[in-house]
């Protein structure tokens, strides 16, 4: 992954500066934020709720190299070496289905499940990702567990993170139950869990910019972001944390005002304000340089490994108007070749991509940290079908079809296709593992 990723950067950034942001850009945003901007409180923050590679294999007799494969001893090697790519691949049928059934996984946020929700098909439930160099094991909970033992494990991010934990948390309920063990902030954005039966912590952080800022309220319509500040509601718990995973991204759409060095930098739409506008782009890249940097300078130091995983942007998938039924109405993902990564979505992940590799070459002066990106852009763009699009409410059909209805084709169902970035997460966990042996 990184610098080895097949999208070529060029393009995108030759492209960005021939053309204004907004040319290529203003057509995702405009239904982004459309989304958005209905319900900003209900949709964003978390509500009611109780409750790599085949390189290394840990456990040989349950993993999917088979132990008496001749060729395992040169696949093991190599892999080790070299990361699968995992953004080369397609979405493949799979009869196995989904690890875990929605209804009953009691930290499923409401508008995510939308097998209960009365979603009708359940074929977007029946794929598997296969990259192109390398088997993606099928999630393994046990070996999740085993490699997390007696470790705290944070989230933070925005909505889009806590989708990916709650996907997490699903598939570990299958192994072993989580007990609630601490919920505060408006609408519960803060959360943690703990399973006894391994002694692992996992926690989410609400925290949509990774920086320090304000989300817009009624009184002010824009974010207020401060790009060279880390925000401390989750990095003032970094010194407990094993391994931590970062999702930003959509928010950074929205109108906002930056400020950097005790300057006002500039701001994204905002008319009226008298600030330039400087787009999205870069101030991203530096917020995610400021929140790496954050942590290289605070958890270096210290000597205790820390894991550090950025997830990459998670396209949305409006295709029509947001309020209109069929908003994201495909039943099936994107044949290979079908979709390309390129615009925004190319942009926002080639930002996270740049601002890791960046980290990881300042990091390798302390021996404790690893980082890296968890390149699932590529793989959700060809999942059109993973979202609840008219189901993020239950039974929105109950009554016939209305005039005007709300679609979510941003966050994904609950089981879906964010469950595979769990597969991806728990590979790099696997070969951090192998590395971590070999140099003992
Ligand atoms: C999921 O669980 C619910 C409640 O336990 C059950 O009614 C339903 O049939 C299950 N669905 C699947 C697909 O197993
Ligand atoms: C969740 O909490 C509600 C009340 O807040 C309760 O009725 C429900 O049974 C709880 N569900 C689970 C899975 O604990
Ligand atoms: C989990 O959190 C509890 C409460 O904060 C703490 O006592 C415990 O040491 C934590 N365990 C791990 C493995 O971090
Ligand atoms: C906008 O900013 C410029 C430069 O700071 C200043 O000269 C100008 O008077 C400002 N305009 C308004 C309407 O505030």
């Amino acid at each position: 992954m990184g610098s080895t990723s097949p999208f070529k950067e060029k393009p995108h950034s030759f492209r960005r500066k021939l053309l204004p942001w907004t040319l290529y850009a203003c057509v995702p945003i405009l239904l982004i934020r459309l989304y958005f901007y209905p319900l900003p409180l209900s949709l964003f923050p978390a509500d009611q709720i109780n409750s790599s590679t085949n390189s290394v294999v840990l456990n040989p007799s349950s993993s999917s190299a088979s132990a008496s494969s001749p060729t395992l001893k040169v696949e093991e090697k190599t892999h080790v070496e070299v990361a699968c790519d995992y953004t080369n691949g397609e979405w493949v049928h799979d009869k196995k289905g989904p690890l875990y059934n929605g209804t009953n996984c009691g930290t499923v946020k409401v508008g995510r499940n939308c097998m209960s929700h009365g979603r009708p098909d359940v074929g977007y439930l029946n794929w598997r990702w296969r990259p192109k160099q390398c088997r993606l094991p099928r999630f393994e909970p046990n070996t999740f567990l085993q490699l997390m033992r007696n470790k705290n494990l944070a989230f933070v991010g925005d909505s889009l993170a806590r989708n990916q934990l709650e996907s997490l948390l699903c598939m570990l309920a299958t192994a072993s139950t989580p007990n609630l063990f601490y919920a505060n902030g408006e609408e519960n954005k803060f959360r943690k869990w703990h399973f006894p039966s391994h002694n692992i912590n996992v926690s989410i952080y609400w925290s949509p910019f990774l920086v320090k800022g304000t989300e817009r309220s009624d009184d002010k319509g824009y974010n207020t972001l401060y790009l060279d500040s880390v925000d401390e509601r989750w990095a003032s718990e970094m010194d407990h944390m094993d391994m931590v995973v970062l999702y930003a991204g959509h928010w950074y759409l929205l109108p906002a005002v930056y400020h950097y060095e005790n300057s006002v930098l500039g701001c994204h739409y905002c008319p009226g304000l008298n600030h330039t506008e400087i787009g999205f782009f870069d101030v991203f890249g530096k917020a995610i340089k400021t929140t790496l940097k954050a942590i290289t300078e605070r958890r270096g130091p210290s000597g205790n490994q820390i894991g550090v995983i950025v997830t990459t942007f998670s396209p949305a998938h409006f295709e029509g108007e947001w309020d209109k039924f069929g908003a994201c109405p495909k039943t099936k993902p994107y044949e290979e070749g079908e979709k390309q990564l390129e615009g925004m979505n190319a942009d926002m992940r080639n930002t996270q991509v740049q601002e890791v590799d960046a980290a990881k070459e300042d990091a390798k002066r302390f021996a404790n940290l690893r980082l890296e990106a968890l390149d699932v852009t590529k793989l959700a763009l060809m999942r059109p079908d993973g979202h609840p699009g008219p189901y993020m409410h239950p039974f929105p059909f109950a009554n016939g079809v209305s005039e005007r209805m709300q679609n979510d084709c941003v966050h994904w169902c609950l089981p879906g296709p964010i469950d595979t970035w769990n597969e991806i997460l728990l590979d790099i966990m696997k070969r951090w593992e192998g590395q971590s042996r070999r140099e003992r």
